[in-house]
């Protein structure tokens, strides 16, 4: 009896400490590969709730009539399965549609597309709102998005509708089980702190603005604790000061260094604020997704990718007035060889690399380039 009991402590042992290992070595691929691994032979897919921008964004802003960040028009969508716009702010499919394909779920359906009790609601949703920061003030002049703190009241909302459905302690555990991704900070750069005409820029340095970012999504990382999440990957920012609206600041079209270093700035400051909540909330895995490295490779060396293009866009925006690519607009005649598509947005082709060397195993960031 009492070598059973040495025995069973042991092996608690042996497993809290593998458990202390894989969350100290704990990486975004990793998580991944972890639901993937879980959900091969079993019938379970994984549930995953996506919360973000426009990189993210599947539709929701077509349900905010008033919104000014929209994509529901040519040529959005052109490489898209019906080859019609969905809401998403590329040619194709987002880096979240290629994570989906990768956790062999369909793309989880944007939340306002959904009736408030929708059964649908329990196997995953985007909260993504094209224009939305961590900031509620960041793209104000949008109109109408989603903020983040919007974002996670509306997964609230799910999550009582799911109690509701199947009981509290089976939406707890479906909550705790699921994988959540965030990508959020690009528009508090490029539409908040980095317009001049707009307060936040003038009133902040760039030290006070991060601080006011790290302490805002402190703040918001603890609530979705609370709300039941626990396997979490935030994506970083890419090299913000080398997307065509950034670099047509610039006197020869070149990369904005110093906007740049802003991003690492704040990419550093969220790794170090999520690994500290690890320490401090039992059972969180809150994982950094750094795809900065990855992102500046693939326009610094298109060519290495099977690309020709990553200074300007396939579509010929006009960035003086929004960036975004209107009907009116001509398109690049291989959208395969571009990195961007309109002055922001990555193209399907580039977001397919990015998620696949973002995602790849051994380790993020790791991989070595294709060529
Ligand atoms: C941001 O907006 C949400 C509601 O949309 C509100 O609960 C929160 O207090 C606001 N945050 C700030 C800092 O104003
Ligand atoms: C478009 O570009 C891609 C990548 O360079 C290339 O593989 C493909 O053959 C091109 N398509 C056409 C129709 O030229």
């Amino acid at each position: 009896m009492s070598t059973k009991r040495a025995r069973t402590s042991l092996t608690d042992m042996a497993r809290f400490s593998s458990s202390m290992i894989s969350w100290v070595l704990l990486t975004a691929s990793s998580l991944v590969l972890l639901a993937v691994t879980a959900a091969v032979g079993t019938e379970e897919k994984p549930v995953t709730f996506v919360f973000g921008d426009s990189l993210t964004d599947v539709g929701n802003n077509n349900f905010l009539p008033m919104s000014l960040a929209k994509s529901d028009y040519p040529w959005y969508g052109i490489d898209y399965e019906k080859k019609l716009p969905t809401g998403r702010f590329t040619n194709g499919r987002t880096i979240g549609d290629f994570i989906s394909a990768k956790l062999g779920i369909p793309p989880p359906p944007p939340y306002l597309s959904l009736s408030p009790n929708d059964d649908a609601l329990m196997k995953g949703v985007n909260y993504a709102s094209g224009g939305a920061g961590i900031l509620n003030e960041t793209g104000f002049y949008f109109i109408q998005k989603l903020s983040f703190d919007d974002q996670i009241t509306c997964f609230e909302k799910t999550k009582e509708a799911i109690a509701a459905k199947i009981g509290v302690a089976s939406a707890n555990k479906l909550v705790s089980k699921a994988l959540y991704f965030i990508g959020l900070g690009s528009n508090d750069y490029v539409n908040n702190f980095l317009q001049p005409f707009l307060p936040d820029g003038q009133q902040y340095t760039h030290d006070e603005f991060i601080e006011l970012l790290a302490s805002t999504l402190n703040g918001q990382m603890r609530r979705l604790y609370q709300l039941g999440a626990r396997k979490v990957v935030f994506h970083g920012l890419g090299p913000l000061g080398c997307i065509p609206s950034q670099r047509v600041k610039s006197w020869k079209g070149a990369c904005l260094e110093q906007v740049n270093k802003w991003v690492q700035q704040f990419n550093s400051k969220v790794q170090k604020l999520l690994y500290s909540l690890n320490g401090e909330l039992p059972s969180a895995r809150f994982a950094f997704a750094d795809s900065y490295g990855i992102v500046l490779d693939l326009i610094k060396r298109p060519q290495a990718y099977g690309f020709k293009i990553s200074e300007t866009s396939c579509c010929n925006v006009d960035s003086t007035v929004g960036g975004l690519c209107l009907p009116s607009s001509t398109l690049c005649a291989n959208r395969s060889e571009y990195v961007f598509w309109d002055a922001f947005h990555p193209t399907d082709a580039a977001n397919a690399v990015i998620a696949q060397r973002m995602f790849a195993k051994p380790s993020i960031g790791g991989a070595p380039p294709p060529k």
